[in-house]
């Protein structure tokens, strides 16, 4: 098979992960600027000051002790406030996209930049400008941009004093700035995602370290009814603003598989795939909750603040698109394991595979997995597909200016080979964007050393380094399978 003349190649990158300039333009800092550097055996770790003037840390999703206030404290390395240092190299890098032959560059905007607390009356006309530049450059190269309304990166100023996404008026708030891009950009944007991985809220409640407790799950479906409201709101005007635009969701494609055929391990991975896949998605493309829905609010006994009226903005604010990420697949099991059986994944715990390999991560490699993730997801939802992250995190060598880089074209080439066995069998998909196709900040870890990228940045794990832009195998690879639409994966 081949693909579809109009099918749409590029790559995707997060404002919060790539651009830096976290205090230049007017631009007020997210919880990513109070955010330290990881790695695989230490958690990133958010800073703060308490009342009596001590400085604390605490694992990311934590809740700041009393009187506290998150800091920017200099003691420790903050990786997003340069990242890698897009706010200033956006030309350079674009210009290396068109080169590869990018027809789609997905991106987000920074909130704070826009609204730096979130909560004023007028946008900072700085951060409009810098976007406005941005999309310009993008079509002086015939580079359609697709654009994330909200990566993570909430103004810390709604984070503290709002009470964050608890709060039902930061719907309004998001609605307010969502509506200053969509008439802002009417003319250089048509194609938008409202909340990046939005199902990550119920499907991490694990991250931080602890149990999660009743009053965390229903924490979680709160404020996740909240962001699938003012998703629904924005979808709703941003197509009053713009009948062509084409509105996504962005769900995160970890894919859930049974280790054994016990039914009972079939039973509890399809319960997951309802909490983690299907909760979200049939809210955002079916305009309503599923049956399922009832059940796990009543599995940990949450009342919700869902009006009737909510209800019918859910089913008036559908997306047009099923945009998601994938990475990996996730084996689950209701047997005992071990300890030394079990293997982390994109934020996610769980059972060693004898039937795939693993990334330094620990993070699994299978292409199968999102030939069976498209392939279930379109007979669900039938919505037209993106494939708006996929890659495989590496530490790369830089040898001569280049990086030999065979196990970034590997995965990404039988990654496509998955995605062209779906669409054969009847699944739309409109584009695929290689996640991270300039090195940016992990967002898990914070690390620069987990790269997936075509175009290598020079800078280390401190922060140390040129900054300058180097081509590795896969920018060539890439190139030629872009260019061949997808036949030559050689
Ligand atoms: C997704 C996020 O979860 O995974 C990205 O949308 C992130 O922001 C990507 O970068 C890969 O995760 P990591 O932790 O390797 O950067």
């Amino acid at each position: 098979m081949s693909f579809p003349k109009q099918f749409m190649w590029g790559g995707a990158t997060a404002a919060n992960q790539y651009e830096g300039g976290w205090n230049e333009g007017g631009r007020g800092p997210s919880m990513f600027d109070v955010t330290t550097a990881g790695d695989t055996k230490n958690p990133r770790l958010v800073t703060y000051i308490n009342a009596d003037g001590s400085h604390g840390t605490m694992r990311q999703g934590g809740d700041l002790p009393e009187g506290a206030h998150y800091a920017v404290l200099d003691e420790y390395y903050y990786p997003n406030h340069v990242a890698a240092d897009g706010y200033h190299r956006y030309k350079e890098d674009i210009a290396l996209f068109a080169e590869m032959g990018f027809q789609i560059y997905r991106m987000s905007i920074s909130w704070s930049r826009i609204y730096p607390r979130g909560d004023e009356e007028k946008p900072n006309e700085e951060g409009l400008a810098f976007y406005r530049g941005v999309f310009e450059e993008l079509h002086k190269y015939n580079i359609e941009p697709l654009v994330t309304i909200w990566h993570f990166d909430t103004p810390l100023y709604i984070e503290e004093h709002l009470g964050g996404w608890l709060n039902r008026n930061t719907a309004d708030l998001f609605v307010k700035y969502a509506k200053t891009l969509f008439e802002e950009y009417k003319d250089l944007v048509k194609y938008w995602i409202t909340f990046n991985e939005i199902n990550n809220t119920v499907q991490f409640m694990k991250i931080g370290g602890r149990t999660p407790e009743d009053q965390d799950f229903e924490n979680a479906y709160q404020k996740l009814h909240y962001q699938m409201l003012a998703s629904a709101r924005a979808v709703k005007i941003g197509h009053e603003i713009n009948p062509e635009n084409k509105i996504g969701c962005m769900i995160n494609g970890s894919t859930n598989l049974p280790f054994t055929c016990d039914a009972k391990d079939v039973i509890y991975c399809n319960q997951l795939w309802q909490k983690n896949i299907f909760y979200c998605a049939d809210v955002q493309c079916r305009g309503e909750y599923a049956p399922f829905s009832k059940r796990l609010w009543k599995e940990h006994n949450c009342h919700l603040d869902i009006t009737d009226e909510d209800l019918q903005i859910l089913k008036e604010g559908t997306v047009d698109l099923f945009t998601f990420s994938y990475y990996h697949t996730n084996c689950v099991t209701t047997h005992e394991t071990s300890e030394k059986d079990k293997v982390p994944g994109n934020y996610q715990v769980g059972v060693r595979s004898p039937y795939v390999t693993y990334s330094a991560w620990g993070w699994s490699l299978d292409p199968d997995g999102l030939q069976y993730f498209m392939e279930v997801l379109y007979d669900r939802e039938r919505k037209p597909m993106m494939i708006v992250e996929n890659g495989m995190g590496a530490i790369d060598e830089l040898v001569d200016e280049t990086v030999h880089d065979d196990y970034h074209i590997d995965y990404h080439r039988t990654h496509i080979r998955a995605m062209e066995k779906a669409m054969e069998n009847g699944v739309e998909c409109l584009a695929y964007t290689s996640w991270g196709c300039v090195d940016v900040i992990a967002s898990s870890t914070g690390q620069m050393s987990k790269r997936y990228g075509q175009i290598y940045v020079d800078v280390d794990e401190n922060g140390n380094g040129t900054f300058n832009r180097y081509k590795k195998d896969s920018f060539y690879w890439y190139k030629k399978v872009i260019a061949s639409n997808g036949k030559d994966l050689d």
